[in-house]
C-alpha cells in the first residue's frame, strides 16, 4: 500500500524538471491489521526533508485487493483542500505493483525488501525506507504548486480495508 502510494506520487511524472517537492506528512488512517508502519517525515539536514522508517505488511495481498486513489489540492498551501479530478485507474494490488516496477523502479533506491517483480500474492514482509527525499525529478513542469494530499485505499469486495495519506508541498525551485 505504502509502496503503491510512493509509486502513485511518482506516476504523476513524465519528464525531468526543476520543482522543489518535499514530504510534509505521512499518516496511516486505517487498516492497522494489514500494515504496521513507522514511516515518519523528518528534517534530514538544513535543506532536505525525508521519509524514514519501516512498513510491515502483516498479511498476504492477492488479486482480490484493489488499489484506489484520491487527490486533494490546496493551491495556497493553507490546508483548504479541494478534491482534484485526477485518478489512477483502479487496479488490483499485484497489477499496480507490476506497473510500478515497469515505470518507476529507478525511484526505488533507499527502499529495501520490496516484493520481487511479479510476486503475487505479495507475501508479508518488512520494507525499510531509509531517509528518502521526494524524487522531484519524477514530477512534470506543469505540476501545480501548493500542498497536495494523496490518499490511497485498499478495498476487498468493495469494502475499504486500508487508507493512508501523504501530504507533499510543491514549490518552484528558483535554483538558489
Ligand atoms: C508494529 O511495529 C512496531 C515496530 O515498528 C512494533 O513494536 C509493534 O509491536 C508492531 N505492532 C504490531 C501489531 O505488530
Ligand atoms: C542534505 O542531504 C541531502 C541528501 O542526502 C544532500 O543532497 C544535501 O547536500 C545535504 N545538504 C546539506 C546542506 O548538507
Ligand atoms: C529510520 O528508520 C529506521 C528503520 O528503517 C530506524 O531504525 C531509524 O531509527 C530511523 N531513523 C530515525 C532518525 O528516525
Ligand atoms: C485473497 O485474499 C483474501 C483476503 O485475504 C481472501 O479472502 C481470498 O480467499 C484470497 N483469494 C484467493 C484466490 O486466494
Amino acid at each position: 500500500m505504502l509502496i503503491e502510494l510512493f509509486s502513485l506520487l511518482l506516476s504523476v511524472s513524465v519528464t525531468m524538471q526543476v520543482m522543489q517537492i518535499d514530504f510534509e506528512r505521512f499518516e496511516q488512517l486505517s487498516g492497522y491489521d494489514i500494515y504496521n508502519s513507522s514511516l515518519r517525515v523528518r528534517k534530514y539536514n538544513r535543506t532536505a526533508v525525508v521519509i524514514n522508517g519501516t512498513i510491515e505488511l502483516m498479511v498476504p495481498l492477492n488479486e482480490s485487493v484493489m488499489v484506489s486513489s484520491d487527490f486533494f489540492h490546496s493551491r495556497l498551501g493553507n490546508q483548504q483542500f479541494n478534491h482534484y479530478p485526477a485518478k489512477f485507474p483502479t487496479q488490483n494490488v499485484c497489477e499496480f505493483l507490476q506497473r510500478f516496477y515497469e515505470d518507476y523502479s529507478e525511484y526505488c533506491e533507499h527502499v529495501v525488501n520490496l516484493p520481487r517483480k511479479g510476486e503475487c500474492p505479495i507475501a508479508p514482509r518488512i520494507i525499510y525506507v531509509h531517509n528518502k527525499p521526494f524524487p522531484a525529478k519524477a514530477v512534470p513542469p506543469f505540476f501545480p504548486t501548493g500542498l497536495w494530499k494523496v490518499q490511497m485505499a485498499h478495498t476487498l469486495n468493495n469494502i475499504e480495508i486500508v487508507r493512508v495519506e501523504v501530504i507533499i508541498k510543491a514549490t518552484h525551485d528558483l535554483g538558489i
